[in-house]
């Protein structure tokens, strides 16, 4: 809750306030979520750690965004833009839900066409694949469709394109210097006020990109995934897994456990590390 602010949308993690008539004010929250579902327990530091590697990215990629300031380490102030209703997904990895579509329509992809199927493979260039955005479930969207359905013009979707994967290959220049592998990410683009300029936006970090270390990864296997894994792995060890399966089955929503300690502060020590050792930078908590 921010005093005097009028809030805007409340995301699984972000929450939207307006600050004035052109800008945005993200507040980056300690909420946690796993398989679609939100977890009673925050984790301390996470909203900062957000906040901060959004900011390192913003600063460091070669591209125009909508970042104007940071505040209290968990807080930016954003241009006000209009969104394009889409999710623009690079995939440099064979890995998540490529696999499944992959398997059901090989032909769909042509760059893929003499891949061999390995999970966790490397794919032979960076893979651009566009999702419609949705509250629930979001959807493959190809180029044709995008341009069909009047949501870009041929030439910004080129653009977007382009600069999506343009900018995969700088992230993963710069983990890889500190020893990590961005397996996919998803950027989000909007129009500034003119209508002519189009600026990356929303965020860049843990919530946005599958990041693996190079020490542990091995392809063929579910990789170690440098997030919420901890999380997962806790999560199916309970039990909750299933329960979860089967009440969403139902549409329903299953109702979390509380996090343990132990596993409260690994998630926590974990969104430090990557941030620290990917920016090169001490990570202190000013309160
Ligand atoms: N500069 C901007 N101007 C206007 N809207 C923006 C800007 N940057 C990001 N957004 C939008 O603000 C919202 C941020 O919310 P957030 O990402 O927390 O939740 P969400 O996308 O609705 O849900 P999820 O929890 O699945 O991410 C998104 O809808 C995003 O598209
Ligand atoms: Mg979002």
């Amino acid at each position: 809750m921010i005093l005097n602010l009028k809030l805007i949308h409340k995301g699984k993690v972000k929450d939207v306030y307006e600050e004035d008539e052109n800008t945005y004010l993200f507040h980056f929250s300690d909420r946690i979520s796993a398989f679609d579902v939100e977890m009673p327990t925050m984790i301390p530091m996470k909203g900062k750690i957000l906040c901060q590697f959004a900011k390192f990215w913003f600063d460091k990629l070669d591209i125009e965004n909508h970042m104007i300031a940071t505040r209290d380490q968990d807080k930016m102030i954003v241009k006000k833009l209009k969104m394009i209703p889409l999710e623009f997904i690079v995939r440099g990895y064979f890995y998540g839900s490529l696999i499944e579509r992959f398997a059901r329509a090989p032909d769909y992809y042509p760059s893929l066409r003499k891949f061999e199927p390995i999970l966790a493979s490397r794919l032979p260039e960076p893979l651009f694949d566009p999702t419609t955005k949705s509250n629930t479930h979001d959807i493959s969207i190809s180029e044709d469709q995008i341009v069909d359905r009047g949501l870009l013009s041929l030439d910004k979707l080129a653009y977007i394109k382009e600069t999506s994967i343009n900018l995969y290959r700088q992230m993963s220049t710069i983990v890889g210097r500190a020893g990590f592998i961005i397996a996919d990410t998803k950027f989000e683009f909007g129009h500034d006020v003119s209508g002519n300029l189009i600026l990356l936006a929303d965020s860049l970090g843990p919530d946005e990109f599958r990041l693996w270390r190079k020490s542990e990864y091995i392809p063929g296997k579910v990789q170690e995934s440098y997030d919420k894994q901890i999380l997962r792995d806790w999560l199916i060890s309970t039990g909750f897994k299933v329960i979860v399966d089967e009440v969403s089955s139902k549409g329903l929503k299953p109702v979390a456990p509380n996090i343990p300690s132990e596993i409260i502060s690994r998630l926590s020590s974990r969104y430090i590390f990557a941030y620290e050792q990917i920016s090169n930078t001490r990570f202190e908590s000013v309160s």
